[in-house]
């Protein structure tokens, strides 16, 4: 039995950079010597186990034979005549399919040292196609590694358009794609995620609604960079700049869906896009069953930002409804997620990244006043039920009001 580290450990730590978790594989063995051996196995096709004591993925050589659609379509093969080689090579990218022992000794035989050393994501073989999640992997790498200069290299993009245009990303589970998709837009580019799914044609595959952003124009005197797509590339990268969460960065890859929908002879204006692009907002999430915080911000963000940017115009019961709509009371931070997802729409504009963003203390300024109103007082006054609510909300409508005043002087 011979044992290597496997996969991004290995990667990485050629790269410089953190090792986080590691993938063994074991050549040689069987299942029963692993069992012996106290490994607890993972599944119960996948000849994959968990050390006894460390708790690492200790897997089998195996080969992999595509057998039907999606990603339930695979039958394995795993067997101590399996080789290093074998397993290396039905592996996704030549940087992933390296292989150390415990000497650090390599084992390299898809010459993924020499794809490090010209920053280039390949795919080991033609096996990638047998898992069209590599599509939205591939695209992660280079959304991950692209400060360090990596590319996709040309014939890789070129498979991953023939995946695209086969049908085989539609038989992605959400579960899985989902999963690819938040850890991408938590990466320190996000925006090259879209740029690479888009330049191999799954972005239209997988969210239609976002590849209609391109080609879009805007008012140059609002959006210099003029093409909406362009200008949610650069919200994302914004949102990464600013370390915003996942929420945030959901929530600026839709934010502007509705423009997508305009009727080309309104261009460049876009009437309404808030309310227009709900429908679709709510689509992709559902497509994806993005988890339930995600989903609620990127449909507020959509059809509140631009309340957000007129902040300072706002009259004070257009602010309260703003503020209730929120439900600001109860949810602060979603407020807050609000404003920063706003201020990184601002930003994602050509040439005011930079420019400062007075609504957003001016909103949080507003949150303050409506907060200050105490209820207490107004039970005393015995106020109860339906005219409680409402004498709430005037007292909250008159120190906004008052907020107003103080905060435009
Ligand atoms: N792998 C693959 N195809 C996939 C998933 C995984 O070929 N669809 C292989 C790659 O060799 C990869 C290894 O399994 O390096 C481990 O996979 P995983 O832990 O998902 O990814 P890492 O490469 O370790 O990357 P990350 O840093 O993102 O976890």
């Amino acid at each position: 039995m011979r044992i290597y580290k496997v996969g991004g450990a290995v990667r990485d730590r050629l790269l410089g950079k953190p090792v986080t978790d590691i993938d063994w594989v074991v050549v040689g063995a069987t299942t029963e010597e692993m069992l012996a051996k106290g490994f607890r196995p993972v599944g119960a096709d996948f000849p994959v186990f968990l050390h006894p004591k460390s708790g690492e993925e200790y897997a089998l050589a195996r080969t992999e034979r595509k057998s039907g659609r999606g990603y339930g379509g695979f039958t394995f093969h795993a067997s101590p005549e399996v080789t290093l080689e074998e397993d290396l090579i039905r592996r996704d990218l030549t940087i992933n399919a390296i292989a150390e022992d415990d000497q650090q000794n390599l084992t390299d035989p898809y010459h993924g040292q020499r794809d490090l050393e010209a920053r280039l994501l390949r795919h080991v073989s033609p096996a990638f196609a047998e898992d069209p999640l590599r599509v939205l992997r591939v695209a992660r790498f280079a959304a991950r590694y692209a400060t360090l200069g990596f590319t996709v290299a040309p014939e890789t993009l070129a498979l991953m358009r023939q995946l695209s245009e086969s049908g085989e990303l539609e038989a992605l589970t959400p579960e899985r794609s989902w999963k690819e998709i938040s850890r991408a837009l938590m990466e320190d580019q996000p925006q090259v995620f879209v740029e690479v799914l888009r330049a191999c044609g799954a972005l239209k595959v997988l969210m239609p609604e976002v590849d209609a952003l391109f080609g879009v124009p805007q008012p140059p005197a609002h959006h210099p960079e003029i093409d909406t797509g362009a200008h949610t590339l650069s919200v994302l990268q914004q949102a990464a700049l600013h370390k915003q969460p996942l929420t945030v960065r959901w929530a600026c890859l839709l934010h502007d869906l509705g423009k997508g929908l305009t009727p080309e002879e309104e261009w460049p204006r876009h009437i309404a896009h808030e309310f227009k692009g709900l429908k679709l907002i709510k689509a992709i999430n559902e497509r994806f069953k993005a988890p339930r915080d995600c989903q609620e911000l990127a449909l507020l963000v959509g059809e509140y930002h631009t309340h957000g940017h007129r902040a300072l115009d706002l009259k004070p019961s257009t602010l309260l409804e703003l503020l209730q709509s929120f439900d600001i009371y109860r949810r602060p931070q979603r407020f807050e997620e609000f404003i920063a997802a706003c201020e990184m729409d601002a930003r994602g504009r050509k040439g005011l990244e930079e420019r400062s963003y007075p609504q957003a203390n001016y909103l949080r300024g507003a949150a303050t006043a409506a907060r200050s109103v105490a209820v207490q007082p107004l039970l005393e006054k015995g106020f109860k039920g339906p005219e409680l609510g409402e004498e709430i909300k005037r007292e909250r409508l008159k120190a906004l009001k008052a907020y107003k005043e103080t905060a435009s002087i």
